[in-house]
């Protein structure tokens, strides 16, 4: 029996600039470029073991069995590229809330595609995790940089990864995430995704303004400037979700709690605070602001919702190798 293992813990990204439609639905090639933030708060830590006398994939989530399918097919690349066919055991632990538009997927593709690759004898560049992690989940793709990172979109497998745009931020910024529901979403981002491109008409007017806020938001980034950048991610959330409402059958991830925390926070800027929000796939906010403001921002949000329902988050770390436990 011949064991090999190896540990490591990446961290969720919320997309400032978003990824939303896929070109090519198998290699997951986004049809534009994207941009977000490592937070620190929000983690996977995964565990993989190739052990000889598995005769299948296994998967525990929190400690419980879970189907091993996906992941099963994402081992399967890394069995490939190592050239060995040994079966694995993962064990992961999210401190995400699973599944409820707080990016578990980001973090978690991330994770397994460094302990996997390493368990198996590979030791990949940052550039080709990040082109693994993508197999798994587009978003996981940035999750291999710490702060900011952009998805670079490509037309093939090789030229479709994340590069480090700011990956120490020295500047003063934050988010303060509103944990509206820890539920699972009952339509997938696959599923979104697939939905607006066939059949939302502004889905190419979507693509070309998003690829210029793009260009923006780096340069607001580099300039540190958080009211341009902040403009930007909140209007660029705001169309994504515009494609939502536009597609047929119409959806949306917005709940009513949403919308209450999405008006506290223009509330807020009337006031002359510096602060934006923006969604993903599901209906908790995240609220893009300086460390300086976060507590007035935090009281303002506590009007309506339990101080538990609010979790501050700082620019995190990339992936990393962390010792098994
Ligand atoms: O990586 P996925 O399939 O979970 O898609 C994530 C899409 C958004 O979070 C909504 C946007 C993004 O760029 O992360």
């Amino acid at each position: 029996m011949t064991i090999h293992q190896a540990s490591a813990r990446a961290h969720t990204n919320i997309a400032l600039i978003k990824y939303w439609g896929k070109k090519d639905q198998q290699l997951i090639l986004p049809m534009n470029g994207s941009l977000s933030l490592t937070l620190d708060h929000f983690y996977t830590d995964t565990t993989v073991v190739f052990d000889s006398s598995l005769k299948a994939d296994q998967f525990w989530l929190d400690d419980q069995r879970q189907s091993a399918t996906k992941i099963s097919r994402f081992l399967d690349l890394v069995r490939q590229r190592s050239e060995q066919k040994t079966f694995a055991k993962v064990k992961s632990y999210n401190h995400v809330p699973n599944a409820a538009g707080l990016a578990s997927s980001a973090s978690a593709f991330a994770a397994l595609a460094l302990a996997a690759s390493q368990a198996a004898g590979l030791n990949l560049s940052r550039q080709a995790l990040s082109r693994l992690a993508r197999r798994g989940s587009g978003s996981a793709t940035r999750s291999i940089y710490g702060g900011f990172a952009e998805w670079l979109p490509g037309t093939t497998d090789k030229d479709s990864y994340a590069i480090p745009l700011q990956e120490k931020v020295d500047w003063d910024i934050e988010m303060i995430a509103v944990i509206i529901n820890r539920q699972q979403k009952k339509i997938s981002s696959r599923q979104g995704m697939e939905r607006v491109v066939e059949t939302s008409p502004y889905y190419p007017a979507w693509v070309k303004s998003t690829q210029a806020d793009l260009l923006k938001a780096k340069k607001a980034i580099q300039a540190h400037d958080l009211i341009l950048l902040g403009e930007l991610a909140e209007s660029n959330a705001l169309r994504m979700h515009a494609l939502n409402l536009s597609a047929r059958p119409p959806f949306s991830y917005f709940e009513p709690q949403s919308l209450v925390a999405m008006r506290l926070v223009e509330k807020l800027r009337t006031r002359g605070i510096c602060c934006y929000y923006t969604l993903d796939a599901g209906p908790n906010v995240k609220v893009l602001c300086a460390h300086k403001d976060s507590q007035i921002i935090k009281e303002t949000l506590q009007s309506v919702f339990a101080p538990d329902q609010l979790i501050e988050a700082f620019p995190g770390p990339g992936v990393q190798l962390i010792n098994e436990k």
